[in-house]
């Protein structure tokens, strides 16, 4: 779906982040890691942000979520700013609420001494000031989010190490759900999973869109599989956005040669750029 005449939950203008220089190192530079980066994101849709390794993708996702200030550019979710500076705890735990992250490896981002159930209604009685759930039913909820991602009763009590990586993608995926988000940030979040086992994901993240309002910014090297879940794409290339469009036709015929080139190379997560001259040649 390609939504057009919707007002976006995400307007990003000129997004700029910029590391200070690595410490002790001869010469080092700031690090520009975002660079004059603008996108919109609609109700219901999947944008896709693809480029090589360090290209600048994940710090525009931290960016969203409040885990990077800003170094210049501004942002609106939901028509409220995010203006940099510091926040008051309510208005992160909001913040929080409207975008949720999901990471690529969900086990460091899991509490290893928690129920899957528990962790679940945790998130849920955090936040249920303001998602219209009563905390008081947080593990019934927590209960029917997991069973909506699959996990039935026999998880429930299970802790994340006796859990598949597929399965603890769905527990992560669950705790997002718990937040009753507008969107979504999946960074690389099927990237470490067999084919078939990401095929699953693929297809529940796809029945969740079915089912409630959230849209996706859907972050991956794999062309392939943002051919599949995403409705645009930007492509971005040491900080900045080098492509953009529709997916389908960006993938089906790619103009801007660094976009060629990432066709070509099947890239994986970690993968180093090759040289774009030689890519180019
Ligand atoms: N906290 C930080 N301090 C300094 N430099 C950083 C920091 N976070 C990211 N960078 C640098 O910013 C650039 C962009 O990094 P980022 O992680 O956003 O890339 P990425 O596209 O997500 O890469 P990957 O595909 O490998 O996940 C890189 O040069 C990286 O080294
Ligand atoms: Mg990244």
């Amino acid at each position: 779906m390609i939504p057009r005449d919707t007002t976006p939950i995400i307007v990003a203008n000129n997004l700029r982040k910029v590391f200070p220089a690595p410490r002790g190192a001869h010469k080092a530079e700031p690090i520009v890691a975002v660079d004059d980066v603008s996108f919109e994101l609609h109700p219901d849709e999947c944008l896709a942000i693809v480029g090589e390794s360090g290209s600048g993708k994940t710090t525009v996702a931290r960016m969203l979520v409040g885990l990077e200030t800003l170094t210049g550019g501004e942002l609106a979710v939901n028509g409220e700013s995010r203006a940099k500076g510091v926040m008051r705890l309510s208005d992160r735990r909001r913040w929080a609420r409207e975008v949720q992250y999901v990471f690529q490896d969900p086990y460091s981002s899991l509490n290893g001494r928690q129920r899957i159930v528990d962790t679940i209604s945790s998130s849920v009685s955090l936040h249920a000031e303001g998602t219209g759930r009563s905390a008081g039913n947080a593990k019934k909820t927590a209960q029917d989010i997991l069973q909506s991602v699959g996990l039935g009763p026999t998880f429930w009590q299970k802790f994340p190490h006796q859990l598949s990586g597929g399965q603890r993608q769905r527990v992560a995926i669950a705790r997002a759900l718990a937040a009753n988000p507008s969107v979504i940030v999946l960074d690389e979040a099927v990237a470490a999973l067999d084919v078939s086992i990401q095929a699953q994901i693929l297809n529940l993240l796809s029945d969740i869109k079915k089912h409630r309002r959230v849209s996706y910014l859907f972050i991956s090297h794999d062309l392939a599989v943002v051919n599949q879940i995403s409705d645009r794409m930007i492509v971005m290339e040491n900080g900045r956005v080098v492509d953009a469009g529709v997916t389908s036709d960006i993938l089906a015929n790619p103009v801007q040669p660094y976009t060629r080139a990432l066709r070509a190379a099947v890239p994986r997560p970690g993968w180093k750029p090759v040289r774009r001259e030689r890519l180019a040649s």
